[in-house]
């Protein structure tokens, strides 16, 4: 069953209605209502080009890349490596070898660890990740911490869920080695002072990972005037297909890193002597890389790319203050995260009501949220609670799926009592 949600309007300047066509999910009935999809931060929905894209590929001209003489192989991988091109100019990165294909930002995260960190980092050695990461952005850190006799260290987060930025000279030792932050909070939608930051881990010979998974859905990237060294992302949380996403690394960083994965792809010559291996990127995308995807990637930039982002982002920013407003007049509401420069999430409890109890009660509203610890434990320990109802925002939000959020908070207030 489909219906249209009463809510698509022109936003901010955006058609939002004529946008909502090219997502057929968004006309979906849950539990008898129009879908509210408020769960972007997990994964977006896809506008027919970026599916159609991977169908067409599949159906008509599917073969593997980097392998074949013959002309579908030879089209594949031309189209391939064009997707590696338009990925260079949307993050602005110098050259496109500075782009790897991986199959999202939790595996670009462990090759940087397992190549990068693994080769640099000594007994000793300190790696500065912040009280907000995402476990993704924790966990591969840690096991080359162990391995390696390295060890983390955290920049705190204030009460509005900032980094709490009076600290970072502190941390940054001369023994820091890394310094990995998010771009953009899950939890908290906090955009943070990545630039900054870079600064100062440069100045104290560090470099700097960005986790952008949740920054280039709603801010215009550029990894340069970040500073970033590695930068890193999932297609799936940008209106792409699931099983890909990337890593942008400095050239000179990249070329100097061991391999990671071995497999075929990634080597020059191979015999049980010995191996030698590819030059960038090739070194690191080792075995079929997810051709498909790629081609739905692809199409998810250029979808992105005839989009007026100036009204996107005045959209998504007067839909979020609306849904702040709005939220904020429940009973018992508590925001977690009321950051200064705030994307795309808002993060909240109702005071005496498990956040999974009200994620139900809102899917039983056809609102679709996350609620949970949203994979980021230690933040939760920071704020004291078990985990935290989020809404998440795409473009093609409307107000009248906040309101139907709210509609639904309501409703869990009267079946849990207050
Ligand atoms: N990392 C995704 C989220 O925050 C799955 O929901």
């Amino acid at each position: 069953m489909t219906a249209t949600h009463p809510g698509a309007v022109v936003a901010g300047g955006l058609d939002v209605a004529r946008l909502r066509h090219d997502f057929p999910v968004l006309r979906a009935v849950v539990n008898g209502r129009p879908l509210a999809y408020l769960d972007n931060g997990a994964t977006s929905q896809k506008p027919r080009a970026v599916v159609e894209a991977e169908s067409d590929f599949a159906l008509l001209e599917n073969a593997n890349v980097h392998r074949g003489v013959h002309t579908l192989s030879q089209r594949a991988t031309a189209r391939y490596d064009a997707v590696r091109e338009q990925l260079r100019r949307f993050l602005n990165a110098a050259v496109a070898d500075e782009i790897v294909f991986t199959s999202g930002t939790t595996a670009a995260i462990n090759l940087v660890a397992q190549s990068y960190g693994r080769s640099v980092l000594r007994p000793g050695d300190e790696i500065l990740l912040s009280e907000m990461e995402h476990h993704s952005n924790i966990v591969p850190w840690q096991l080359v911490a162990e391995a390696v006799g390295a060890r983390i260290r955290a920049i705190p987060v204030t009460g509005t869920g900032e980094l709490d930025l009076d600290a970072v000279p502190a941390l940054l030792t001369d023994r820091t080695r890394i310094v990995a932050i998010t771009h953009v909070s899950n939890v908290l939608g906090t955009v943070n002072p990545v630039r900054r930051i870079a600064d100062l881990a440069h100045a104290a010979g560090a470099v700097v990972l960005v986790d952008g998974a949740q920054g280039v859905p709603h801010l215009p990237v550029d990894v340069q005037a970040l500073g970033a060294d590695f930068y890193v992302a999932s297609a799936h949380k940008m209106y792409g297909p699931t099983g890909v996403g990337f890593l942008y690394g400095r050239l000179a960083l990249l070329e100097a890193m061991p391999p990671w994965q071995g497999g075929g792809g990634m080597i020059q010559t191979v015999s049980f002597e010995g191996t030698t291996y590819a030059p960038v990127p090739a070194r690191f995308e080792a075995g079929t890389p997810p051709v498909c995807q790629v081609m739905g990637l692809g199409a998810a930039i250029d979808y992105l790319g005839q989009l007026d982002w100036a009204a996107v982002q005045r959209h998504e920013a007067e839909l979020l203050g609306y849904a702040i407003e709005r939220v904020g007049t429940v009973p018992g509401v508590r925001f977690i995260g009321t950051a200064r420069e705030q994307v795309g999430v808002l993060s909240f409890v109702l005071e005496g009501i498990h956040p999974h109890d009200v994620g139900t009660v809102l899917d039983l509203h056809g609102v679709a949220v996350r609620a949970s610890h949203h994979c980021a434990q230690p933040l939760m320990r920071r704020f004291g609670v078990s985990g935290t109802v989020r809404a998440s925002f795409a473009l093609y939000n409307t107000r009248a799926e906040v309101d139907q959020l709210v509609g639904g908070l309501r409703e869990a207030r009267k079946v849990f009592g207050s």
